[in-house]
C-alpha cells in the first residue's frame, strides 16, 4: 500500500488538472453569474439606506411617492441576487460533476494498470476510501468552493468599494477586526491539518475492517469468532468518530472565535458611528448601510476563509493520500516499441529464470531453465509452495522475472504488445473468481461477440453445460459476488468454457480440474486432450492423473526444476516423481 506523500503544487496540478480541460468558457459563465448576483446583492443594503433617509427627511407629504420608487428597485435587486446566484450555482454544479467524473475515470483507469503483483499489496477497503474521499474533493473543488469563495470575494469587493464612495472612514473602521481574524483562521488550520489526515486514515482503516469481514464471513461464522469482529468494528468506528469530533470541536472553536470578532466589529463600527454623527459628518441612513455591509465586508475573512480553509485541508489531505497510488510506476508496462504478435505457433521457453517475491529472504525460483515446443504440452508437478503457479504467471507477464528471460515463439516476452500477448495466452487460475452476473455473460467476458451456440459448445467441452442447463435459470442464472452460488467444482468448469471460448493458441491451466470428482475429471480428459492437441498446454496439477500423459512432465521443488522427461523417463529415474506416483496409484513407499 502505497504511503501518504507531500503533495507538492506540481502534483496536485498533474492529479487534477487534465480534467479541468475543456471547461474555462463555462467558468467564465459561472463568474459573470455570480458578478451580476453580488452586485444585484450589494445594492440591496445601499437601497435600503436610501429609504430610510427618504424616510426621515420626507416625513409628511411626498413620503409615498419618494419611496415607492425606491421598493420597487429594492425587489428588483433582491430578486435578480436570487436568480443570479442560483444560475451561478446551478453550473457550477454542472461543472464541479463533470471535473469530479473524469477525476475518477482517470483515477480508476490508473488502478486497471496497475502491475497485478500491486494488488496483492494492496487492501480493497482503503483504496476504495482513497477513491471515495478524493473524488468527493475533486468535486468540492471544482464547484462547492468556488460557489463559496467567489460570489463573497466579488461581494466584498463590491461593498468595499461603495463603502469607500459612501464614507472612507467607516470602511477602514469596519476592517479593523480583519488581522485577528486572519490569524484566528491560519493558526487553527496549522493545528488540524495534521489531524485531518489521522481523521482520513482512521476512515480506511474502518473501510478496510468492513470489507474484510464481509469477504471471511465464512471462517468468523465457522469460528463463531462474531463478538471479536464486532468489538474490533465498534472500536474502528470510535476512531473514525473521535478524530471527526477533534476537528469539528476545532473548527467550533474558530467560529466561536470569529463571531466574538465580529461583536467587536460592530461595536466599534456602532461607537465610531455615533461619534461621527454628533460631528454631523455622517448620516443615520449611512450608518446603518455600514451595519448592513459589515458582514459582507468581514466575511472572506472570518467565516468563509475559515470554511475554505477546512476544505482545503480536506482537499489536499485526500489528494496527498492517494498520489501514492496515482504516481507510483509500473514495472509491467508496454516497451518503448511493442513488438505486435502476428500468429501465435507457442513455443515457450525459460531461460535461468529467477525470481524473488518483494520482502522475501530467499529466491522463489532459482534459475529455471525450460523449453516447450509449440503445440506440445508440459505437465508442472511439486510440493505445495514449490514455485508451480509463480512460474506460470511469467509467460502472460503477471510477473517479471528478476533475472533470465522468459519466450513466446522466440520474443522476450517483455517486448511484446502486452494485449496481444495476454490473447495469446488463457490462463485458467488456481482459484477461480467470477463476476456477480449471469453464466453466460461471465462466459462470454472471454470473447464478448462469442455466439450462443459457441457458448454451449465450449460449456460441453467443460463438462459445464449439464449442470448449467439444471439450474433453474439454465445460462441466465447468477453466480454470486465471486461466483459463491457455484461449488467449487462448477466454477472451475465455468473458467474452463471461459478459456475454451477464448481458444488462446498457449494454455495455461493451474489445478484447474482439482475440484472436480473423478468421472466428471475423467470425461474432461477426454476433452482436455482434444483441446491440447490445438496448441502448447501447460497444466499444473497435484493429482498425477491428470499429467501423465504430457508430453514433458517438470518436477519443482523449493523453487528448483530437480526433474524433467516423460513419465517413463521419470519413473525410471525413481526421483520425486516416482515417489509421488506410487503414493497416489496406491502403491506403498519402500523404507
Ligand atoms: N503474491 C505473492 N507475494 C508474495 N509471496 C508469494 C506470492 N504468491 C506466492 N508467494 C510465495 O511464493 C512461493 C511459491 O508460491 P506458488 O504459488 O508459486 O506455489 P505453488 O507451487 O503454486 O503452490 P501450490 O501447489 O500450493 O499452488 C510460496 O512460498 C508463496 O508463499
Ligand atoms: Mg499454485
Amino acid at each position: 500500500m502505497a504511503k501518504e506523500e507531500r503533495l507538492s503544487w506540481k502534483n496536485f496540478r498533474a492529479m487534477i488538472g487534465p480534467s479541468f480541460r475543456g471547461t474555462s468558457f463555462y467558468y467564465a459563465a459561472v463568474l459573470f453569474f455570480i458578478l451580476m448576483a453580488a452586485l444585484a446583492q450589494v445594492a440591496e443594503p445601499v437601497i435600503t439606506g436610501r429609504i430610510i433617509d427618504a424616510l426621515i427627511s420626507n416625513a409628511g407629504n411626498g413620503l409615498f411617492e419618494a419611496i415607492v420608487p425606491l421598493v420597487g428597485l429594492w425587489a428588483a435587486a433582491y430578486f435578480a441576487s436570487i436568480v443570479f446566484s442560483e444560475l451561478g450555482r446551478w453550473l457550477s454544479w454542472k461543472m464541479g460533476n463533470r471535473v469530479g467524473n473524469r477525476f475518477l475515470v482517470e483515477a480508476l483507469d490508473r488502478i486497471l494498470g496497475w502491475d497485478p503483483q500491486r494488488f496483492s499489496e494492496t487492501s480493497t477497503g482503503v483504496i476504495g476510501k482513497r477513491l471515495d474521499a478524493a473524488w468527493h474533493a475533486a468535486h468540492n473543488l471544482s464547484s462547492r468552493i468556488i460557489n463559496e469563495i467567489v460570489p463573497i470575494l466579488f461581494t466584498s469587493t463590491v461593498v468595499f468599494i461603495t463603502g469607500l464612495w459612501l464614507d472612507w472612514r467607516m470602511t477602514l473602521v469596519s476592517l479593523v477586526s480583519v488581522p485577528l481574524a486572519i490569524t484566528l483562521t491560519l493558526f487553527v488550520y496549522a493545528k488540524t491539518d495534521k489531524r485531518q489526515s489521522k481523521h482520513m486514515e482512521a476512515w480506511e482503516s474502518l473501510s478496510k475492517r468492513i470489507l474484510e469481514t464481509i469477504n471471511n464471513i465464512v471462517p468468523i461464522k465457522a469460528f463463531a469468532q462474531e463478538r471479536v469482529v464486532s468489538r474490533q468494528q465498534a472500536k474502528a468506528i470510535d476512531k473514525v468518530t473521535d478524530r471527526q469530533l477533534e476537528l469539528n470541536v476545532a473548527w467550533a472553536w474558530l467560529d466561536f472565535g470569529n463571531g466574538s470578532v465580529r461583536i467587536l466589529a460592530r461595536l466599534v463600527l456602532l461607537f465610531v458611528g455615533a461619534y461621527f454623527i454628533t460631528q454631523g459628518t455622517l448620516s443615520v441612513g449611512t450608518l446603518i448601510t455600514f451595519i448592513g455591509m459589515l458582514s459582507y465586508l468581514l466575511a472572506p475573512f472570518d467565516y468563509t476563509l475559515a470554511d475554505v480553509m477546512r476544505r482545503i485541508s480536506e482537499i489536499r489531505t485526500a489528494f496527498a493520500r492517494l498520489s501514492g497510488d496515482w504516481f507510483k510506476e509500473n514495472q509491467i508496462v508496454n516497451s518503448e516499441s511493442p513488438v505486435r504478435l502476428g500468429k501465435v505457433q507457442g513455443e515457450i521457453a525459460f531461460d535461468g529464470v529467477s525470481f524473488r517475491y518483494p520482502g522475501k529472504e530467499i529466491d522463489t525460483l532459482h534459475a529455471i531453465t525450460l523449453r516447450v515446443p509449440a503445440g506440445t504440452s508440459l505437465a508442472l508437478v511439486g510440493p505445495s509452495g514449490s514455485g508451480k503457479s509463480t512460474l506460470v504467471r511469467f509467460i502472460n507477464r503477471f510477473l517479471d522475472p528478476k533475472s533470465g528471460t522468459v519466450t513466446l515463439d522466440g520474443h522476450d516476452v517483455r517486448s511484446l504488445y502486452l494485449a496481444d500477448l495476454r490473447e495469446a495466452v488463457g490462463v485458467v487460475q488456481q482459484d477461480t473468481v467470477l463476476f456477480n452476473d449471469t453464466i453466460l455473460n461471465n462466459i462470454r467476458f472471454a470473447k464478448p461477440n462469442a455466439t450462443q451456440q459457441q457458448v454451449v459448445a465450449a460449456c460441453k467441452r467443460a463438462q459445464a453445460d449439464e449442470f448449467i442447463r439444471s439450474l433453474a435459470d439454465g445460462y441466465k442464472t447468477m453466480v454470486g459476488e465471486r461466483g459463491v452460488r457455484l461449488s467449487g467444482g462448477e466454477r472451475q468448469r465455468i473458467a474452463l468454457a471461459r478459456v475454451f471460448l477464448a481458444s488462446p493458441p498457449v494454455l495455461i491451466l493451474d489445478e484447474s480440474t482439482s475440484a472436480l470428482d473423478s468421472e466428471t475429471e475423467h470425461k474432461l480428459q477426454i476433452a482436455l486432450k482434444e483441446v491440447m492437441k490445438e496448441r502448447t498446454t501447460i497444466i499444473i496439477a497435484h493429482r498425477l492423473s491428470t499429467v501423465y500423459m504430457a508430453d514433458q512432465i517438470a518436477v519443482l521443488d523449493r523453487g528448483k526444476l530437480i526433474e524433467l522427461g516423460t513419465h517413463a523417463d521419470l519413473l525410471e529415474t525413481g526421483g520425486m516423481y516416482d515417489r509421488l506416483w506410487k503414493l497416489q496409484s496406491g502403491g506403498y513407499l519402500p523404507e
